[in-house]
């Protein structure tokens, strides 16, 4: 089979030399399964159930999903650990084609980013050691604080306690937020609430608690693009697809146990 395969390719590849007007331009024709364009994905794999490292491998709700729209799309796509701050700069470098870390599309990131239609509805959340004293957001003031750097979860704490408050610890990674609670060097953490309530299921021997507050406002993650970039149209009809085949829902649900509520989605 494999060595079937292989002649194959090399017939195809020799007739290609020959022939190029038969082969499409340089690697990027999207006819056969085997010759799919990869296209390269940057992520920032703490942030469970989203996307986190399993047995060396990136796995979560945004790699099932990005899998089932590339290949929707007629795309592959090589997803990489590669940390929040370089998944920003690749994107802008246009060395990474996406980047996929649950983030939340804001008029912002707007300027600079290409965002799909939103794929999931998130809100902040705090999470915090049992015996502090935090019922609610304002109760933040004062506090030890720790959020992922360039989050939303930061920009949620920074308008509680102000934007220059020092009490604000800032980690490059969401674990790092997580890891500065347990060893007391931050008494909250502001995060997003799925996150918040997996660090919780997981970890039930940590004595933390978790609050929510009307004060965090709804947000919508996206698919993170180049600016410009032609995915973007490609990506949203593929989502589209996953909504209506039932597929999104099937990932939806093997990650979150219940059902999705599509209708926040649809834009
Ligand atoms: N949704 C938040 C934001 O966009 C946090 C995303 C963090 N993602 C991650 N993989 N660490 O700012």
């Amino acid at each position: 089979m494999t060595f079937t395969f292989k002649k194959a390719t090399i017939a195809i590849a020799a007739s290609c030399s020959l022939l190029l007007s038969a082969c499409g331009s340089g690697g990027e024709q999207q006819s056969g399964s085997e010759d799919k364009k990869v296209l390269n994905v940057g992520t920032e794999a703490t942030f469970a159930p989203f996307e986190f490292m399993d047995k060396g491998e990136v796995s979560g709700f945004d790699v099932d999903l990005l899998n089932a729209a590339a290949e929707e799309a007629g795309y592959e796509v090589d997803i990489k650990n590669t940390g929040w701050d370089a998944m920003l700069a690749g994107l802008q470098s246009d060395q990474l084609d996406i980047g996929m870390s649950g983030v939340t599309i804001t008029d912002e990131r707007k300027e600079t980013y290409d965002f799909s239609s939103p794929y999931f509805e998130s809100v902040s959340m705090i999470v915090f050691k049992e015996g502090t004293n935090i019922t609610k957001a304002e109760d933040l003031k004062g506090k030890k604080i720790g959020v992922q750097n360039g989050t939303t979860g930061q920009i949620a704490a920074e308008a509680i306690v102000g934007k220059n408050d020092s009490s604000i610890s800032k980690y490059e990674a969401a674990a790092l937020t997580f890891q500065a609670l347990q060893s007391g060097d931050v008494e909250a953490v502001v995060t997003d609430i799925a996150v918040a309530l997996e660090y919780v299921k997981n970890n039930p021997d940590a004595g933390v608690k978790t609050v929510s507050d009307e004060q965090f406002t709804p947000e919508y993650y996206g698919i993170v693009f180049s600016k410009g970039s032609e995915l973007k149209a490609e990506f949203d009809e593929a989502l589209n697809t996953l909504y209506e085949n039932g597929t999104y829902t099937e990932i939806y649900k093997k990650w979150f146990d219940e059902e999705p509520n599509l209708d926040v989605l649809k834009e």
